[in-house]
C-alpha cells in the first residue's frame, strides 16, 4: 500500500505510516496532509493492526508546513483558507481518535506541524540530536490547530514559552517538558521504537483504546465531575471478555490470549 508522499505498510499487528518525501524534509501540504489522514483511518480501521508507528523517511522527521504550500495558502480566501485549516484539524483529531497506540519515531528535526505529531502521538521517541520548534510565530503565524493537543502535552507553561519565541529547542528538553518520553543514542532510535512497541502489544488491544479515551476523557477535570465516569469505565472493563481474559491468565500463571476474545 503505498501512496506518493504517506506510505503505509503492514507488519503484523504494527502499521508503519511513513511520510516520504524526503526531499522537502517530509513537509506538510495539502496532499501530505489528505494522505496521511487517509493511511491513519486505514490502519486505525482494520482489526489487526494495534499500533500505529508514525515515521519521517530521510534525515528529518517532519520540518511543519511546506514553504510552497504556505504560499499558496496565503493567497487563499478566507473560506478557503478555513477549509484547509479544517481538514489539517480533522488529521489531529483522527489520530488523537484513533483507538490504536500510535508511537512517533522522530529524527532530525520536528518543527512546527511536524512537533504537533509528536504531541498528538501516545508515545514518543526521539533521536538525541532531533530539534523541536514551535516555529510559526517567527513567520508570523500561530501554531493553531495543533494548539490543542500541544498544550494538553506540555501545558500553559511552557507552551506559553515556546509558542511565543518560537525558538528551537533539544531533544532533551522535549523529554522534560512531556513532549517526548524518550530520548536515545544516535542509531538507536529504530530499536528504542521496537522496544515500545513490544510494551505495547502486551497489553489488551480494547484496553488500549479504551485507555486512551479514559485520558482523553478526564484531562483536565476534576475528580468530582468524573466520578461517575471513572467508576462506568472501570466497571465495563471488569466485564469485559479482555478484563475476564486477562485476570484469568494472571490467575493461571500464564500469558493472556487477546487473539481470541472480544474486546
Ligand atoms: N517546506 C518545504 N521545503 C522544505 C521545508 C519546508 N518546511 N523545510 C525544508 N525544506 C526543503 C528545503 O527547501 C531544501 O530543498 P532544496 O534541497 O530543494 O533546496 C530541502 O528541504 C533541504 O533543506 P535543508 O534546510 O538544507 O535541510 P537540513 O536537513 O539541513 O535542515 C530543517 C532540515 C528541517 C532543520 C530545515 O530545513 C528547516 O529549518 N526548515 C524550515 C522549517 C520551518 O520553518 N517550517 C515551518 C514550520 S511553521
Amino acid at each position: 500500500m503505498v501512496s506518493p508522499r504517506v506510505a503505509l505498510s503492514l507488519d503484523g499487528p504494527v502499521a508503519h505510516v511513513v511520510l516520504d518525501r524526503p526531499e522537502a524534509r517530509n513537509a506538510f501540504d495539502a496532499a501530505t496532509v489528505h494522505e496521511l489522514h487517509d493511511a491513519v483511518a486505514a490502519a486505525s480501521a482494520r482489526d489487526d493492526v494495534r499500533v500505529i508507528v508514525l515515521a519521517g523517511r530521510g534525515s528529518v522527521f517532519c520540518a511543519g508546513a511546506d514553504i510552497e504550500w504556505m504560499k499558496a495558502v496565503a493567497g487563499f480566501t478566507r473560506e478557503q483558507s478555513l477549509a484547509d485549516a479544517r481538514s489539517l484539524a480533522d488529521l489531529f483529531e483522527t489520530i488523537d481518535r484513533s483507538p490504536k497506540a500510535v508511537v512517533a519515531c522522530v529524527q532530525g528535526a520536528a518543527l512546527g506541524g511536524g512537533a504537533g505529531l509528536v504531541a498528538v502521538a501516545d508515545v514518543a521517541v526521539a533521536e538525541e540530536s532531533a530539534q523541536f520548534g514551535f516555529t510559526e510565530v517567527r513567520l508570523g503565524l500561530v501554531p493553531a490547530v495543533i494548539s490543542p493537543y500541544v498544550v494538553r502535552k506540555i501545558g500553559v507553561s511552557a507552551a506559553r514559552s515556546l509558542f511565543l519565541t518560537g525558538e528551537r529547542f533539544t531533544a532533551a528538553r522535549a523529554a522534560t517538558i512531556g513532549l517526548v518520553h524518550r530520548v536515545v543514542g544516535l542509531g538507536e532510535l529504530d530499536a528504542a521504537v521496537d522496544e515500545r512497541v513490544r510494551e505495547l502489544l502486551q497489553a489488551a488491544p480494547g484496553a488500549v483504546a479504551a485507555a486512551k479515551g479514559l485520558v482523553r476523557a478526564v484531562a483536565g477535570r476534576s475528580p468530582e465531575s468524573v466520578r461517575e465516569l471513572v467508576c462506568k469505565r472501570i466497571a465495563e472493563r471488569r466485564a469485559s471478555a479482555e478484563g475476564q481474559e486477562g485476570l484469568r491468565a494472571f490467575l493461571e500463571k500464564r500469558k493472556p490470549d487477546w487473539g481470541q476474545i472480544s474486546k
